[in-house]
Formats: C-alpha cells, structure tokens, sequence
C-alpha cells in the first residue's frame, strides 16, 4: 500500500526556502567567457509551430557553455539528452529532502520516498497509457528491460525450432538478448532486411512470419537512421499467427506520443535518459496478464512477501521483478521529464523537430561529398552520413573543435553498418532544444572538415 505523506510543514518551508541557486550551477565554460547559448546569432529562420526554442533552451542549463571557445551545440540526443531544470530540481529534491529507502520504512522520509516513487509509475503509465500503472516495471534501461523478457518471458515461452522475428535495422540491445535465448532453447534468429532508404517493408516482415514464430522484437524508431517503424501494421501481423511482439521504444519516446494500446504491442521498453530524464532508470511496460505469466529474474529484497530458509513467496508484478533497492530518484527524475514534455505536448515537438530535420537534411546537401544514410518517409530528426574519404571519427573529433557534438561510430548497431556497407557512420541526431542555428553550426564544421580532407 502507497501511504500518503504530508506534503506542507517546516520541512518543506525549509526546502522552499534552500532551493539551489542554478545561475551559480553554471560555472562551465572553458574560457570564462559568457555566452549564453541563446545569445548566438541565428542565420535559419525558425518556422512558428508553437514551441518557443530560446524558452526552452533556458531551462537546459548544460546548453550555456562553450567548448573549445565555441558556443556548445548538442546534437547527440540520441544517446543521451541533456536534462532540463526540473528534472535536475527533482532528483537535487530526492536526495536532498526525501531521501530513504521505499517499501521498507514507516517513517515519514521513507513514506515520501515511496510515495514519490509510485507516484512516478502512475506517471509513467498515464505517459503510455498503460491500462495500469502495475504494468510499469522500472529497470535500469531499455537493454535491461529487454533482457528482462528474454530471460523472463522468452526462454520459457520459446523452444527448440522456434524462431524470434527482429530487423536489419536493430540496436545491439535487441539483438544480442535473443541471440542468447536461441542458443540456451534451440531457437533460430531471423531478421526482415532494411531496404536502401532505411526502412524495412512490411512484406518483408509478413514473408518471415510463420506459425514458428513466436516473437517479433522490433524497434520503434531506429536510433541511427530514424526510420519509424509501422508497429500496429506489424503487431497485427504477428498476432495473427500467434506471436507476441515486444518494442524497442528508446528513440521513440522523446519524439513521439506513445500509446501502448493503440500500438497493439504486448511489451514496450524505453530509457529514462533519452526522453532528458536521469541515466540508469527506465521502463519495461506489458500487459499485466504476461507479466503475471513471467518466471522471475533477479532475486532479493523487496521482491518477496517472505522467506524462509526453505522457500519464498513472492509479490505480485510489479513488484516480484523489483529486485533490490531501486533507482528512486531516478524515477522520481523520469517523472519530472514526462511532466516536463507534457507541458511543452508531442505536437509542438515532432512540428519542430520536423521543421529542423527538413531544414538540416536539406543543408547537408551543401557538403561535397556527404552520404545521407536513412532517408524513408517515415523517420524522426536523426541524420546519419559519411563524408568521402574522411573517416567517421575524424569527422566527429573536427567538428568538436567547433563545439558541435555528434556521435560518430557503429552507433551499437554493426549488422545495419555492414548493411550499408560502411565502418562507422557519424550521427547527428535533434531534440525539442535545437534550432536551425545549430544546423548552421554543424555545416559550418563540416565545410571545415571538407578543407581540410578534401
Ligand atoms: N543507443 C544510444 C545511441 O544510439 C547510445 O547512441
């Protein structure tokens, strides 16, 4: 049971009062200089679409800074997002006022622990539109919450000559777990192949459905080439020949409302830390029937109604897949992100993460020599290229020199290099806080690196 806490008194006054002074938080320039990132000279026009970029900017204090003498432009959001005040506020909170273990203590810290951290399940589940917030397992990422099937769900579930259906175009998180489940039960692995634009047809999904499969784990968007994927039209599919379908939402959820219901999909996975809440907590979703049908996974306290030397009883799910203390302020942080892109809505975010992505697929066009990877109708502000003859990282370290970041590599996805046929590609990829300035940043480095490799 949730106790409620009292949320008035001299604490809180006391809290009120100490709030931390952010102006004085943000000492990191590396030159001294102040320039606030909202101060740069904006080249692109924004177009208006109801989502204030220098408003938001100011809430994203790591964005005030600059890096080798140059205005920090972030544009590796798709490994992690930078977190905005409030969710830096929430977790200053956590640890600063409400800090103690949940689910353990009768004492008023611990009732406000717990009550903050159940407060972030129901969070998280209105988020998605879980049916319950009992259908929110916190785990401390995407990859653990797809291991978490695996070794729950799958190896149960799935037997000798079965097969696990994914795509070409997968993070090594929903790959590898399913590698591990073939070779301990004898199943085979089979994967729809990503066509030139970086989409994979439904046909091709539909050719490897059959009566053997037994689950189809695909990614929502892909994190290197943004491509979204049609989930409803691929559940339906694998509904009808009997399969489950479990989602890699984690580049999902920060451009995109998610409504697992509407999705049809029977697990959905994502990560805190992309959608600018803390790193190392994040979201297993499934009906509550199949999690009520799951083995167990890690266990220890809190997962169990009581033990003895001879046997446990465990808790009902969530719970019972809760193993240990869990990241509290984690939780208590993912809330105060969804709150925060709640405020800001998913229309106003995808209009303008669509505005900069036209506008920066369609400047990358001025760079001799660069190879857009990932250009299906369907995809979120992620854009991946190679420059001829530059290697990837050589391209990500010279753009640095400008304070332009992008993430360059195989991205955790080398079946999708190979499919490709590159090494590595460097990645620049949008959130809510970018503005077309930021783009013309980004040319601008990259006509540095034409000079000086070409
Ligand atoms: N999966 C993260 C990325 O795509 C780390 O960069």
């Amino acid at each position: 049971m949730v106790r409620r806490s009292g949320r008035t008194g001299p604490a809180e006054a006391m809290w009120q009062a100490s709030r931390l002074d952010y102006a004085a938080m943000t000492p990191l320039r590396d030159d001294g200089r102040t320039i606030h990132a909202s101060g740069r000279p904006d080249r692109g026009q924004e177009a208006g679409h109801g989502l204030d970029p220098q408003t938001v900017r100011a809430e994203f204090l790591a964005l005030d800074q600059t890096v080798h003498g140059h205005p920090l432009v972030y544009l590796d959001n798709a490994a992690t997002a930078l977190k905005p005040r409030c969710v830096i506020e929430a977790v200053t909170r956590m640890y600063a006022r409400d800090c103690a273990n949940v689910h353990r203590g009768v004492h008023m810290l611990s009732q406000r622990a717990t009550d903050a951290y159940e407060q972030a399940r129901e969070s998280v589940g209105s988020f998605i539109n879980a049916e319950s917030a009992a259908e929110v397992v916190f785990v401390r990422g995407t990859t653990e919450a797809i291991n978490l099937v695996a070794q729950a769900w799958a190896i149960e579930h799935i037997g000798p000559g079965d097969q696990i259906l994914i795509t070409g175009l997968e993070h090594h998180a929903n790959i590898v777990p399913w590698q591990m489940v073939c070779k301990q039960v004898g199943a085979e692995l089979v994967a729809a192949p990503v066509d030139d634009t970086g989409a994979v047809p439904l046909a091709e999904i539909q050719a490897r459905i059959s009566k053997r499969t037994r689950l189809v784990a695909i990614a929502h968007v892909s994190n290197v080439l943004g491509t979204v994927l049609p989930v409803r039209a691929i559940a339906d599919l694998a509904h009808a020949s009997g399969a489950l379908v479990l989602v890699d939402g984690a580049q999902a959820v920060p451009h995109m409302a998610v409504d697992v219901r509407a999705l049809g999909c029977d697990f959905y996975t994502f990560s805190g830390h992309k959608l600018y809440g803390p790193t190392g907590i994040g979201v297993l979703w499934a009906r509550r029937d199949i999690l009520a049908s799951m083995s167990l996974y890690q266990g220890g306290g809190g997962m169990i109604q009581s033990v003895t030397l001879d046997r446990t009883l465990y808790r009902d799910e969530p719970y019972r897949f809760e193993a240990g203390t869990p990241h509290i302020a984690g939780a208590v942080g993912l809330r105060a992100a969804i709150e925060y892109v709640g405020t800001i809505g998913f229309e106003a975010i995808s209009a303008h993460e669509r505005d900069l992505l036209a506008y920066a697929t369609a400047r990358l066009g001025e760079v001799a020599g660069l190879r857009l990877i990932g250009t299906a109708g369907d995809k979120t502000g992620v854009l991946s290229f190679t420059i001829e003859s530059v290697h990837p990282h050589d391209i990500g370290t010279v753009v640095d020199t400008r304070g332009v970041a992008i993430r360059t590599g195989h991205h955790c996805a080398q079946p999708l290099m190979e499919r490709f046929a590159v090494p590595a590609m460097a990645r620049a990829s949008l959130a809510l806080y970018n503005t077309r300035s930021d783009i013309d940043a980004l040319i601008d480095a990259l006509l540095v690196v034409e000079e000086m490799f070409g």
